[in-house]
């Protein structure tokens, strides 16, 4: 999921050479958005070189070659991994996900839990999720003066409270993990940020542990607690999420224990980090264009297209990788079987190509097909409607009780290529 040795861009010139995408310092910066830019326009498809064991990969800016990717999925494969990382074939079959699937395997994988994720289906949860970020909200706002101000840490105090919680619900996790898990999670997706995480990427890890998510030691802790829970879902099955994947079949054969650690820590993951860098970059968004926010808060009708663009805007997960199965063309050049593909989201969602305007903040943007969640292929993330329905009614819980947004501190972003996670957001907020 991330690349933490510096590469050295050496395809097509000195532009190349001038933009390292695996160096963490520019990313801790900020996401390189005029880096983009000037990729998507000079070098639209681009070879960069990475620092050994890896091998270097393409590197795609533009949203139409992103899409055309990653419609073809006999091409552009899925199944070496969707990181920088090259896993080798053993560590791949241990750690697969459905991510890291290809059809036929990946349709047989997401039927399972394509329809406990399907719009209707998720639409049922919209009162728990209210009721829940009512008393997230009611929490993070305890105490505050007559003066009508509150000065909080809003990933703390609001963004990872609500889906974690919506998870546990779905999912059916014991309210006692729910912290561990987001300690988990954070020390997986974010295993680049030495703040956030003791395993390190490219610097501590061991072979040991090679066969865990994110070979790391918190990888096999989170396997161990899923299968703790799995047990008990087996010993008395309840109508949640785990107890459906205990009983699934495919192929008239229930799933193996590698696939149910699989699932498990993927739905964990996936559906809890995301998520939070949603509501917290756009909160973070709502600080920097208050007129967007007093826009947004005038006109409720808003709020549908205002949570595609928070989501569009705050891009939780810059890229997504894929593996060339046979030689190919793509923008122009000419990539080889065995070569990676990196679809950087993030730069695909400011594209002026499908996007007006794309560096504005516009709450009311619409049509606004970004990338966020993937989009053309059979990946598409699993979530999109759940995410979407958190978002939704966070922004609608935010708009009748702040009226204005304002940083109170800087906000702190993750050392990260692959997450655009916030450690921290402290804002202030004056209450309606
Ligand atoms: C704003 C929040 C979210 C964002 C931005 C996001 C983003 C993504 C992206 C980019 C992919 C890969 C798409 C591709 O390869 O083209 C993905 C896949 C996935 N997401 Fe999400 N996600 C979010 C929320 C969730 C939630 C709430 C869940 C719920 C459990 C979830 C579960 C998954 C799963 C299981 C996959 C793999 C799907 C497959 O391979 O078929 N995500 N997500």
């Amino acid at each position: 999921m991330r690349s933490g040795w510096s590469g050295t861009g050496t395809g097509s010139g000195s532009l190349l050479s001038e933009i390292d995408l695996t160096d963490l310092d520019m990313w801790q910066r900020g996401v390189p958005h005029a880096e983009f830019a000037r990729l998507r326009r000079e070098a639209p498809v681009a070879w960069f070189g990475e620092a050994p064991p890896n091998s270097g990969f393409w590197s795609v800016h533009k949203y139409a070659d992103i899409l055309t990717a990653s419609r073809d999925v006999a091409t552009f494969s899925s199944a070496r991994g969707i990181s920088f990382e090259d896993p080798t074939d053993e560590d791949m079959a241990a750690r697969r996900t459905i991510i890291d699937t290809d059809p036929p395997e990946h349709t047989k994988l997401r039927k399972i839990v394509s329809g406990a994720f399907s719009r209707r289906a998720v639409a049922v949860y919209r009162h728990f999720v209210e009721g829940l970020t009512e008393q997230v909200l009611d929490a993070a706002l305890a105490g505050v003066g007559a003066a009508g101000h509150a000065e909080i840490e809003f990933v703390d105090a609001v963004a990872k409270e609500v889906p974690i919680r919506v998870l546990a619900r779905i999912m059916g996790l014991p309210e006692n993990k729910l912290d561990l898990f987001i300690d988990l999670g954070d020390r997986l997706i974010s295993n680049t940020d030495p703040a956030i995480t003791d395993v390190v990427w490219g610097r501590d890890q061991t072979d040991a542990y090679r066969k865990y998510p994110f070979r790391s030691p918190y990888g096999k802790q989170l396997w161990d607690l899923g299968r703790e829970i799995v047990r008990e879902r087996l010993r008395s099955p309840g109508d949640d999420l785990l107890s459906r994947l205990v009983a699934a079949e495919v192929d008239g054969e229930r799933l193996s224990q590698v696939d149910l650690d699989n699932f498990f820590s993927i739905l964990v993951i996936a559906g809890n980090e995301t998520t939070r860098i949603a509501i917290a970059q756009g909160v973070l968004a709502f600080c920097q264009h208050p007129e967007q926010w007093e826009r947004l808060r005038g006109d409720p009708g808003l709020l549908d297209t205002a949570t595609d663009e928070v989501i569009r805007w705050s891009c939780p997960t810059n890229f997504m990788r894929r593996t060339a199965t046979r030689d190919a063309e793509l923008g122009g050049a000419r990539i080889r079987a065995g070569d990676k593909v990196v679809l950087w989201y993030v730069s695909g969602n400011r594209d002026e190509a499908e996007f007006a305007e794309p560096d504005r903040f516009d709450v009311g943007r619409s049509p606004n097909r970004h990338l966020s969640f993937g989009r053309g292929g059979p990946h598409l993330c699993l979530g999109a409607h759940l995410a979407s329905l958190e978002v939704n009614v966070v922004l609608a819980a935010l708009a009748r009780r702040v009226t204005r947004f304002e940083l109170a501190g800087r906000p702190l972003p993750i050392r990260s290529n692959f997450t655009n996670g916030l450690r921290e957001l402290p804002v202030r907020l004056r209450l309606a």
